[in-house]
């Protein structure tokens, strides 16, 4: 039975996408079977992992609108253990499609049930916001990894993604943990890097990962090559971290 990792933070830009795609990659690499779920009408898990985001292909939104099964609408990416759960811009749509359904955080989770025997982790990247998409995220999920920018207001954001944790955990989720907040673009050279990252640590203890990922410009390239840093770059200091990222994540069991 497959591990779902749900990766959200409310806030835009602090590295979810990056860190899904380059996640996913390096659970793949290490011989795990994989699939990305992009469910950011964005599409940048999509597009990062070398899928063309073609108008006519069908996707996640395919499957909550329609209950179009997940095993047809997965796609192979160049990386041979990893797959991909295409996003769409219409997933936007989702919001008011479902306004007035009960069941609607429970979407994602109900389609995941068919095919979780066949992976060994299931990653869901989730957009920046704390709408319908990022809770069906959490609800379908066994664990949340937060991806934490270091710099000055990051601790502000995880306070508030947290307390929306613990309702979505009484409400619909109970059993959902925390593996782990994922401090991002950690840049050393600067003393607010070292130190939001001191109070994180101060803070939230062993919830923190061991791993850094550190601000390095090759992870920011490597997307518009639709490849994982893994691939575009092996060598990088950005590759490097994500793959002690998957090492860790292993470790978790
Ligand atoms: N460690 C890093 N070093 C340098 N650039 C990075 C790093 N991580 C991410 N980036 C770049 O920062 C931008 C935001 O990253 P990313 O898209 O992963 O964040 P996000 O949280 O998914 O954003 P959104 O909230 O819009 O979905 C991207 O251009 C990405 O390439
Ligand atoms: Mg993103």
């Amino acid at each position: 039975m497959g591990k779902i990792i749900a990766i959200a933070n409310q806030k835009g830009g602090v590295g979810k996408t990056t860190t899904a795609i380059n996640l996913a990659a390096g659970l793949a690499l290490e011989g795990k079977k994989v699939l990305l779920v992009d469910a950011d009408p964005q599409g940048n898990a999509t597009s990062g992992a070398g899928i063309e985001k073609l108008p006519s292909r069908r996707s996640l939104y395919d499957a909550m609108i329609s209950g179009d099964s997940v095993r047809e609408l997965v796609v192979p990416t160049v990386i041979e253990k990893l797959w991909v759960l295409p996003s769409h811009k219409n997933l936007a749509g989702i919001e008011i499609e479902f306004a007035d359904d009960k069941n609607r955080a429970n979407i994602l989770k109900g389609l995941l049930e068919s095919i979780r025997e066949y992976f060994h982790y299931i990653i869901i990247d989730c957009p920046p916001s704390l709408g319908i998409l990022t809770v069906n995220g959490l609800t379908a999920a066994d664990s949340l990894l937060v991806p934490i920018q270091t710099e000055y207001f990051a601790l502000e954001g995880v306070t508030e993604l947290f307390e929306t944790l613990s309702r979505l955990k009484r409400e619909l989720n109970p059993g959902l943990k925390i593996e782990g907040l994922l401090l991002t673009m950690f840049d050393e050279r600067t003393n607010l890097s070292t130190a939001v990252a001191k109070d994180l640590r101060d803070f939230y203890g062993p919830q923190v990962l061991r791993t850094v990922i550190p601000r390095n410009v090759r992870l920011a390239e490597a997307p518009s090559f639709g490849k994982p840093i893994l691939l575009y770059d092996p060598k990088s200091r950005g590759a490097e971290s994500y793959f002690q990222l998957t090492k860790e994540i292993i470790e978790h069991g």
